[in-house]
């Protein structure tokens, strides 16, 4: 099969993907978080077609994405009053709520459970696609399970590339990492996944919320089945490093002599930015006071270590608090746990 890339502002875009959409094939579209690998979420046929295309496991549920919170109500059992008005508060955005679900949803979205994720994308041109496809667009992320999620049309081409038959190109995603999924059928609300939304920016709306017990600690096991994969990993070797930045540049310069003859990068902010000529390369992640910055480059950058055929990779890691915890729980996974604290 042809992949054809179609840019955003391209007259004909909405009209091929929803033409696809209908007939239950696959198109990759954009969102602020990350690329996703949509598909018509009322079809069994097209859902499947999902799993295979990124060969996820099928134990791991898809999130179905809409374009208004009124589209919500036949997809779901009900939409408690908090969680309806905390949804016009937070949508459109980087928010995937899981709720029970209603009798339309097809058993290959949820996996054979009875809740379902949902979301509302904050890309104009993806919430048009929906629109007039009329059903709610199923789209995981559109890497091949494993591998650090696209955030540009042509990451996804890589891995998609002959499987689907149209990428939009809506140009590079600005949040960077997934959204946050919040569980709201349970008391206080649950973060099973972190993201740009942290549990003091979701208590504004949903009242008391906590972080998934695995989410902060270790040996935990996830309540999110997508959490307890190996994930968004590089295929170099990777170590993250946290801590003071003063013993943290210290040790990179160790590293760096130890690791001399390897393909190594350097993964750091721009201060460190004269280590560049010890390493094989150096990658930034630009300013260390905009964790923002950080979480939109660092799945490119952990896709460009494997294009650059980097073996072992040293990333410095940030605290866990807000954005960094979202930012860390993606390290963590990419890295295999290989964290130093020093
Ligand atoms: O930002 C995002 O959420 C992106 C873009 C494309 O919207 N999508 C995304 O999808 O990250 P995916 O499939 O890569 O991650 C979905 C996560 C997985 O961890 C999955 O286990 C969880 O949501 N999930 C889906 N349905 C669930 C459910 N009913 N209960 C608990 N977790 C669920
Ligand atoms: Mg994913």
């Amino acid at each position: 099969m042809k992949t054809e890339i179609i840019n955003e502002n391209n007259k004909n875009v909405v009209k091929e993907a929803v033409k696809f959409i209908t007939q239950n094939e696959l198109v990759a579209i954009p969102t602020e978080t990350v690329y996703g690998l949509g598909g018509n979420g009322l079809s069994d046929e097209a859902c499947k077609k999902i799993f295979e295309a990124k060969n996820r496991p099928s134990d791991n549920p898809l999130i179905l994405h809409i374009s208004e919170v009124s589209e919500l109500d036949r997809l779901v059992e009900e939409v408690p009053t908090k969680v309806r008005r905390a949804l016009e508060y937070y949508w459109p955005g980087p928010l995937t709520i899981i709720l029970k679900k209603s009798d339309i949803i097809p058993h290959t979205v949820t996996c054979g459970g009875d809740t379902v994720a949902i979301r509302m994308p904050n890309k104009e041109i993806t919430r048009r696609i929906i629109r007039q496809s009329k059903v709610p667009i199923a789209a995981p992320s559109a890497n091949l399970s494993g591998r650090p999620s696209p955030t540009t049309a042509l990451d996804v081409y890589e891995d998609m590339q002959g499987k689907i038959p149209l990428i939009v190109d809506g140009g590079a995603c600005n949040v960077g990492i997934e959204s946050t999924v919040l569980d709201s059928t349970c008391e206080p609300n649950l973060i099973l996944r972190p993201g740009f939304y942290s549990k003091e920016d979701l208590e504004i709306y949903f009242g008391p919320v906590e972080y998934d017990k695995s989410i902060l600690k270790e040996g935990e096991i996830p309540k999110s089945p997508g959490q307890k994969y190996k994930h968004y990993a590089p295929s170099g070797s990777m170590e993250v490093i946290l801590g003071n930045r003063y013993r943290v540049r210290d040790f990179f310069n160790q590293r760096a002599r130890e690791l001399k003859d390897k393909k190594t990068a350097l993964i750091t902010f721009e201060d460190n930015g004269d280590l560049a000529n010890s390493f094989y390369k150096f990658y930034s992640l630009g300013s260390r006071d905009n964790l923002l910055e950080m979480a939109s480059l660092i799945f490119r950058i952990l896709r460009q270590c494997d294009d650059d055929g980097i073996e072992n990779i040293l990333c410095e890691g940030v605290e866990e608090k807000n954005l960094g915890i979202g930012i860390m729980n993606r390290l963590k996974k990419s890295c295999g746990g290989n964290v130093k604290i020093i």
